[in-house]
């Protein structure tokens, strides 16, 4: 059977799955950080700009890692399918802030700031796993393994402000609303994980060529991952925990 590992290492093996898993990936990252870049400009809370600013430049920093993996390999960075394009996919159903609301010019309101945190929050939750996974599959590999681990370690820093920064709006009263927001945004997150999983599962299967077998297979642990989140795994991203790293973007 086809463990992750062996997945990840198929993946590294050949120039171009190697090619689109980082394009995703950078691609993601940049993204994240036109992001935070713009809501730095429009936060006017001056505690918290700081470190939206700090979020934002680790991101474009995890973004500039990914392109530098390719480069070292004589690659360059391809355009991705669309429809493996997680932060599209995730704005054109209306979670977390739109591009429109991040290139004017006001300033965010208290319930904006909510939506950017706990859209950060559920992210910052996938990307923190997902990047252990990887630094785990990539373990002693010479390219990837201390740039795995590195950006992982960011991940979960990024996690834990989020957590930090929505308990203390929490205690300024507004738990409710965070409480719903978070909801709202996980069920939208875990759909669009499921089809960006399968879209991405669809294009390296193309390339490297999978007997129909082990799509089959990786299709169905993609949905298995799904219908958990569903019924039960929501339930880790909407939680608020005071983190034990405080001030992790300080
Ligand atoms: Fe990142
Ligand atoms: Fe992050």
């Amino acid at each position: 059977m086809l463990s992750t590992r062996s997945l990840f290492q198929q993946i590294y093996a050949d120039d171009r799955a190697y090619q689109l898993f980082c394009s995703v990936a950078a691609g993601g990252e940049d993204q994240g950080g036109w992001e935070n870049e713009r809501i730095t400009e429009l936060t006017a809370d001056p505690v918290l700009a700081p470190k939206v600013a700090r979020h934002g430049a680790d991101e474009r920093k995890h973004g500039r890692i990914f392109t530098q993996l390719l480069r070292k390999r004589g690659l360059e960075k391809v355009e991705v399918p669309p429809e493996t394009d997680y932060c599209m996919l995730l704005e054109r159903q209306g979670i977390g802030l739109s591009h429109d609301r991040l290139t004017s010019g006001a300033p965010l309101s208290d319930r904006e700031i909510i939506t950017y945190l706990a859209h950060s929050r559920v992210t910052e939750q996938r990307a923190s796993e997902q990047m252990r996974q990887l630094a785990k599959a990539y373990a002693g590999n010479p390219d990837l393994d201390r740039a795995m681990r590195m950006i992982s370690a960011d991940e979960d820093d990024h996690l834990a402000y989020c957590h930090e920064e929505l308990l203390r709006l929490a205690a300024r009263g507004h738990g409710p609303y965070i409480r719903h927001t978070l909801e709202s945004i996980a069920r939208g997150e875990i759909r669009t994980h499921r089809d960006v999983g399968l879209a991405v599962m669809t294009a390296l299967g193309r390339i490297l060529g999978w007997p129909r077998h082990q799509r089959l297979l990786l299709t169905a642990g993609v949905y298995g991952l799904y219908l958990y989140d569903r019924l039960w795994g929501w339930r880790r991203m909407v939680t608020l925990r005071m983190p034990a790293k405080r001030n992790a973007l300080g």
